[in-house]
Parts: C-alpha cells; sequence; structure tokens
C-alpha cells in the first residue's frame, strides 16, 4: 500500500492537465476506483486487522484528496497566468489605417480657382442645373429660332424647362439677386449638360465656371487683366493669354481667350497643334440688353464676362489627355492626385 501510495502521488504530480487530474480521481477515488476497492476489501479482513487497516486506507485517501485540491489549484492559476501572458495588448504596436480617400482632381482644380478668384474680391454664387428656356437662351440674347442655340445641343425637361447648356444663365440669376448693388463680382461654377456622346473630349455632362464683373467703367481692360492672374494663379506664373474676335449673343465685343500652351509653354508641340496657344475661354463685355435683363441700367454701368470649362481647364493643367477618366471613378488614376 505504501507503493501504491507513491505511485499516485507521482502521477499527481505529473499530471498535466486538468482533465487528466480528473482521470486520475476516477481511477484512484471514484466508484470503481483503487481505494474504494481497498476499502471494499475491509470486511473480509480478520477482525483484528480491519481498524488499522480501515485507518491506513483512510489516511491515504485523504492524502490523496489533499494532493488533488492542491495539484487542481496550480493547475487552474497556471491556467490563467498564460491566459493573462497570451491576451496582454501591445499598445505600441502601429495600428491598421484605415484606407483615406483624397479630393476628386475636379474638386481640386475648383477649389484652386475659387481661392484666386477669392483673392480679386469675387464671390461664388451657385445657380441651379435645372434652368427655364427663358433664363439659358432669352434673357441671354438667343431668342426662339436663334441660329446660335444650334451650337448647344439642348436637353429639354419640358417645353420650357432644360438642362442649363452653361452656366451664363447664373449671370442673370447672380446679377437679380444682387438687386441693383454695386460691384457686381462673382463666378458661378457648376455641371452644365448637352446632347453630345461621350468621347475622349466630349460629355453628356461637365463643368464650367462663368465670371461676371458689373460697375461703374469697366473695360476690356478689366476682363484682360483679371483673366490674366487667373491663368497665372492657376496654370503658372510664366503663363500667357491672347484674346481673339468671336462671338457670344449675349456680349459685345467677344473674345476667345487662348492660354499658351500648359505642355509646351507656347513654344508648339503635338497637343497644342504647334500653335503654342490653347483655346480654354469663352469672353466679353456684358451685353447692354443682358445688364437691363439683370436689373441694372446698361448707360450706368458695364461688365465683363467669361465662362470656361474646368474639366478642359483641370485636363490642361495636369496633361489629362481623356476628358472621360474624370467621370470614371478609377482608382488607377484618382489615386495619382492624392497629396497634390
Ligand atoms: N456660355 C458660353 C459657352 O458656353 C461661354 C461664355 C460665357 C462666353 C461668358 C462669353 C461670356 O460657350
Amino acid at each position: 500500500m505504501d507503493d501504491m501510495g507513491e505511485r499516485v502521488l507521482r502521477e499527481i504530480e505529473e499530471a498535466k492537465t486538468l482533465a487528466g487530474l480528473d482521470q486520475l480521481r476516477l481511477k484512484y477515488l471514484g466508484k470503481k476506483g483503487e481505494i474504494t476497492a481497498l476499502l471494499k476489501t475491509v470486511g473480509s479482513l480478520p477482525k483484528e486487522e480491519r481498524p488499522g487497516f480501515g485507518a491506513k486506507v483512510n489516511a491515504l485517501r485523504e492524502v490523496i484528496e489533499t494532493r488533488l485540491r492542491e495539484k487542481t489549484a496550480s493547475l487552474e492559476r497556471e491556467a490563467l497566468e498564460e491566459k493573462v501572458r497570451q491576451e496582454v495588448v501591445d499598445v505600441t504596436l502601429p495600428g491598421n489605417l484605415p484606407q483615406v480617400g483624397s479630393l476628386h482632381p475636379l474638386t481640386k482644380a475648383l477649389r484652386e480657382i475659387v481661392g484666386i478668384f477669392y483673392g480679386m474680391g469675387f464671390t461664388v454664387y451657385e445657380s441651379r442645373e435645372a434652368e427655364t428656356d427663358e433664363m439659358n437662351f432669352v434673357k441671354l440674347n438667343l431668342e426662339p429660332g436663334h441660329p446660335a442655340r444650334d451650337a448647344q445641343d439642348t436637353l429639354y425637361l419640358t417645353d420650357t424647362t432644360l438642362l442649363r447648356t452653361h452656366t451664363s444663365p447664373g449671370q442673370i440669376r447672380g446679377m437679380l439677386e444682387m438687386q441693383g448693388r454695386l460691384p457686381v463680382r462673382f463666378i458661378v461654377p457648376g455641371r452644365v449638360y448637352r446632347r453630345d456622346p461621350m468621347d475622349a473630349s466630349h460629355s453628356p455632362v461637365f463643368h464650367q465656371v462663368e465670371g461676371l464683373v458689373i460697375d461703374r467703367h469697366i473695360t476690356f481692360e478689366h476682363l484682360k487683366g483679371c483673366f490674366l492672374e487667373f491663368a497665372r494663379g492657376f496654370f503658372g506664373p510664366d503663363t500667357e493669354i491672347r484674346l481673339r474676335p468671336s462671338y457670344f449673343p449675349f456680349t459685345e465685343p467677344s473674345a476667345e481667350i487662348d492660354v499658351s500652351c500648359t505642355i509646351c509653354r507656347g513654344k508648339g508641340c503635338q497637343v497644342c497643334g504647334r500653335t503654342g496657344w490653347l483655346e480654354l475661354s469663352g469672353a466679353g463685355m456684358a451685353h447692354p440688353r443682358v445688364i437691363r435683363n439683370g436689373g441694372y441700367d446698361p448707360d450706368e454701368v458695364t461688365g465683363f464676362a467669361f465662362g470656361f470649362g474646368l474639366d478642359r481647364a483641370a485636363m490642361l493643367k495636369w496633361g489629362i489627355d481623356d476628358l472621360r477618366v474624370l467621370f470614371e471613378n478609377d482608382l488607377r488614376f484618382l489615386t495619382q492626385f492624392e497629396g497634390l
């Protein structure tokens, strides 16, 4: 029995798991356990040997029970310590960086443009995209049947309403909102729509930036100086502009404004067709009738207006040769503008 005692205590000592301890408990103290079996033999012993034997077995059982309890407690403590060790959080490890988006190049371009015009005292007037035929055409000197309407293939919503074909109706709405106060000096950025199929240089929706200045004694010189300031701020300080005679029903006289080629800096390359110049904007002196339609007296005030494509300006600034990439949301393109 002494041998057995040693063996049991060694087995308990060597047990590695709580499950292992349970098995030992069963093996010795369970219903069919070895100690239990020993106790059952007491009855078959000679009377005088019974008390001594019984006491011995009971003492052994108590020792085994005590050691089992102690070992259980120590295994549980080890398990807990291990758990704590494993679950510890290293707060100095680098975190998982969330994917951060960036501004769309058109948004970037517009913010720069707005910043430049703020610097010249302009405000931003946001007009509407669904317009009346009256505002989009008639108030701008384009009567029904006017041949210049053909230049802008129009998306009509009803017989009298349409998606604006240019930001120029913003001139009228912006002036009316100023209620005769001077100076009028705002830009109108926004989406415009034309019934054009999509290709590398056309899209049924694109963006324009309109500009309007109305005040006493405004001359063509102001238009030139203002646009040059913008062009140099946006395309770079060595940019030049030139004005060519043109025609718009709502400006008189009218001009096309070219900027020196942003790729070859005016020397002549493929992009500018070897002319050194890129066409960017329509412009001119506000037509007297337009001034009157905005609630001002053309005998008292004069003004200038311009309107250019925001998409085209962004393409020229960053050397983008296909308009479609601005509308396709392809991350391979968009991520190139991160941090710009
Ligand atoms: N609205 C004209 C266009 O879309 C551009 C323009 C604006 C011309 C203002 C002159 C003055 O082509």
